[in-house]
């Protein structure tokens, strides 16, 4: 049986109605109220759906298969506008939005020199006003400058002290930055003072070595050069480093094969005036490095009268500088760039 054609026409008109509400429905939310008011839970088609039940049952596949397709055809007509007035609100969004260009832009952070760069630079800033000029050598360099020229005899275990990385039979990555006091001694003409900063490498690594670090080596020569000198010259270095008059050196006797006599060098402690704290493990003195007078072996390797000429020549680490000055437990934290660790370096 067919649906009697005047309600058919009733509700056919609801429909119409339906379409023509959200239609004209101008917003997002208008056209949210349009669906509940014709085809939310208690609208009129809704109700009259259910109605379906009470409908004689050879009426019922009609009323069925026609609601459905009611339902079915406005909720297309209700997505498609529901879509237009979405994309209808984005464009006006857009339309409205201002671009102002001269606002600042989103900011980065600054980058800052590497602290053993920066205290490089410290240090050689203090020996150029004393003429001291920078010398520079290679990382890979020969038994001969590293060892032999420097008076290390061959086979001798003082070559062992240094845990030397081999680069083949003849080479090695220097082991400390004293070769560049027989690179200077051949190129320049004496009276002479040179600075000579650079990374070394040493097969050692644990809280307080790393296996690359870095070193300055000062070399002066002239006709009459004594102890006095050398230790007026640390010195000087080190109260301005250390930003103390207050701050003594001391020399304890050493051996290095290039120098003679030889001494290591000691500052007394900046942070309890040789009281004894934990900085210096209350000793009172911390050690810096090695120094001595130029040993006359070291002018005959480079074929310098050696009752002509004397010297002085000092070695410093500047990791173990940069420990004591900034007060770090590790070492090892100056080469894992932890940008945490470095920034806290970026004023200083
Ligand atoms: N080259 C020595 C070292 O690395 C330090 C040093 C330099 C000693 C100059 C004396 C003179 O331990």
């Amino acid at each position: 049986m067919s649906i009697p054609s005047k309600e058919k026409e009733k509700i056919q008109q609801l429909s119409a109605k339906a379409k023509t509400a959200f239609q004209t429905a101008q917003t997002e939310k208008e056209l949210y109220d349009c669906k509940t008011q014709f085809i939310g839970k208690k609208s009129l088609l809704t109700l009259a759906r259910k109605e379906i039940k009470n409908c004689p049952a050879d009426q019922k596949p009609a009323w069925g298969a026609f609601f459905n397709q009611v339902f079915q055809e406005l909720s297309i007509f209700y997505n498609e506008r529901q879509k237009e007035l979405s994309q209808r609100s984005l464009d006006q969004k857009i339309e409205r939005e201002v671009i102002d260009l001269s606002l600042p832009g989103p900011s980065f952070p600054n980058g800052s020199k590497h602290p053993i760069t920066k205290l490089l630079e410290q240090i050689i800033e203090i020996f150029i006003p004393l003429g001291y000029s920078i010398q520079t050598g290679p990382y890979v360099e020969s038994d001969w400058y590293n060892f032999s020229a420097l008076n290390f005899p061959p086979f001798h275990p003082s070559r062992d002290l240094q845990d030397t990385f081999y680069v083949g039979k003849d080479h090695v990555l220097r082991t400390h930055t004293s070769p560049v006091q027989i690179r200077s001694l051949e190129s320049l003409a004496p009276p002479f003072a040179v600075l000579a900063p650079g990374a070394v490498f040493r097969s050692d690594s644990d809280i307080s070595h790393s296996p690359m670090f870095h070193q300055v080596e000062g070399l002066y020569v002239n006709q009459k050069v004594s102890l006095a000198d050398l230790k007026g010259t640390l010195s000087y270095f080190l109260k301005k480093l250390f930003q103390s008059s207050k701050i003594q050196l001391r020399f304890r006797p050493s051996f290095f094969p290039f120098t003679e006599p030889s001494a290591e060098y000691d500052i007394s402690c900046p942070f309890c005036n040789r009281k004894g704290c934990s900085v210096c493990k209350k000793s009172g003195w911390i050690e810096i490095g090695g120094c001595g007078l130029v040993h006359p072996e070291v002018f005959h390797s480079v074929q310098w009268d050696s009752c002509q000429w004397q010297g002085f020549a000092f070695g410093l680490g500047v990791e173990r500088l940069a420990v004591i000055l900034y007060n770090i437990p590790d070492i090892r934290l100056f080469f894992e760039n932890d940008v945490r660790f470095l920034k806290q370096f970026s004023a200083v």
